[in-house]
């Protein structure tokens, strides 16, 4: 037997249950596949178990893609503030960590159950364990040969996600998609990851896993002032996070260590105390075990009256300008994103739906579209997946 439904949504994460709410009420039958055994698997991993489920302060320059414009259309027609206020009407408990980043209190549970509860009001039907073999034309619409049966449908939304962490999910389906009707897919690469260094770097940093501080990263012209994480595999924390989608294989990393500090402390220190070391100042500035490994390395024992002006703007600089060349990135398996994917300008920003193929829409990770840390990568699902919804 062929069922019949009007819209086929692919993938039951954000984006795909967004999407199917919105369209199912409207009035359109909607049907949403998944071949997870249940749906938003990334939701309730997310902001580390409570999710950050938008950035009220969400702007355009908060993306990355080839095509940055496209998202300034569906930001605007479903903004922070949109979502924000579904969040209320479910009476989610919510709290702003930092400035406009908001996060379940206790668990990202109630983002996923608001979702689902839409999807039901709305009259949405969710297959899971449902694997999607082939789709093809049929007349203006579409044929899916599923492992739960056949299915038409007028239009069909891929809502695949990206490639990001495999064990939840993540497959490269849309980009396939993509390429069977057509479509140009930009290589993708793993975003907001934790690097890897070289082993030399590795080896010493590694004693000190678990020690976090304050840092501010230059890539090229991107920086990023939040805290970095050393992990007994390398580098992470927001700051690293944040500057890994701006990384490429063999860039430099500019870390400052001392970010609070606007003016050079030696100086004055060697004046006042001048057989204090730098090591005991350092002590003051940067977590104790951090700053001992690095007057260890530099041999920065010595008392800071042995320490010649140049002596002290060189350590200064070295504090301020930690140069690290990262081996490499933890890849996908613990990246939160995927970098590139389904080229937007073979998109419309206002409908989602392929310029060349009428009923085939797009949205949410899959494109190339992709969030700094903060909220943004959910608010891009919401405002992608909505816009979607009112039109397939
Ligand atoms: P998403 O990946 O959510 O959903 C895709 C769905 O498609 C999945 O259910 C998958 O099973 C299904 N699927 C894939 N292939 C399929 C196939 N072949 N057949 C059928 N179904 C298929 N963002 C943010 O804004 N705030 C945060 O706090 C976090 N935190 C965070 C933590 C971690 C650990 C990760 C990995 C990611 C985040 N993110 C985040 C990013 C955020 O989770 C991500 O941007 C959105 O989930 C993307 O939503 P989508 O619906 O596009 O894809």
């Amino acid at each position: 037997m062929i069922a019949t439904v009007d819209v086929v949504v692919i993938g039951a994460g954000a984006a795909g249950l967004m999407c199917a709410a919105t369209a199912g009420y409207r009035g359109r039958s909607v049907r949403v596949i998944d071949h997870a055994n249940m749906p938003g698997k990334k939701i309730l991993m997310s902001g580390g178990g409570r999710c950050n489920f938008t950035n009220l302060n969400t702007t355009p320059q908060h993306f990355l893609s080839a095509n940055p414009a496209f998202c300034i259309s569906a930001l605007k027609r479903y903004t922070a503030h949109d979502f924000f206020e579904l969040v209320e009407r479910h009476g989610v408990d919510w709290c702003e960590k930092a400035p406009g980043q908001l996060f379940c209190t206790d668990s990202s549970r109630p983002i996923l159950d608001l979702l689902l509860t839409e999807c039901e009001w709305a009259g949405v039907d969710i297959h899971l364990k449902t694997a999607v073999q082939r789709i093809s034309r049929r007349g203006d619409g579409f044929e899916l040969e599923t492992s739960g049966g056949r299915v038409q449908c007028a239009s069909v939304v891929i809502a695949s996600g990206g490639l990001s962490i495999p064990t939840l999910g993540a497959s490269g389906f849309g980009y396939r998609i993509a390429e069977q009707f057509g479509l140009p897919v930009l290589p993708t690469r793993a975003g907001l990851v934790p690097f890897t260094l070289q082993p030399d770097l590795k080896t010493r940093l590694a004693p000190l896993s678990g020690i976090s501080c304050p840092v501010s990263v230059r890539c090229g012209d991107q920086r990023f002032s939040e805290p970095m994480l050393i992990t007994h595999r390398g580098l992470s924390g927001p700051a690293m996070l944040q500057i890994s989608s701006y990384w490429q294989p063999g860039d430099t990393l500019h870390v400052d260590l001392l970010p609070q500090q606007t003016a050079s402390p030696w100086r004055p220190l060697r004046e006042r105390r001048p057989s204090s070391t730098v090591e005991q100042h350092l002590n003051d500035l940067l977590p104790r075990r951090l700053a001992q490994t690095l007057s260890e390395w530099h041999g920065w024992q010595q008392p800071l009256q042995s320490f010649s002006n140049a002596a002290l703007d060189e350590l200064d600089a070295q504090l301020r300008d930690w140069q690290v060349k990262p081996g490499g990135t933890e890849g996908y398996r613990t990246a939160e994103v995927t970098l590139g994917g389904v080229d937007t300008r073979a998109i419309s920003s206002r409908t989602f739906a392929a310029n060349e193929v009428p009923g085939l829409f797009f949205i949410g990770e899959v494109l190339d579209m992709t969030g700094q840390l903060g909220g943004h990568n959910f608010q891009w699902a919401w405002s992608s997946g909505y816009c979607a919804g009112q039109v397939v």
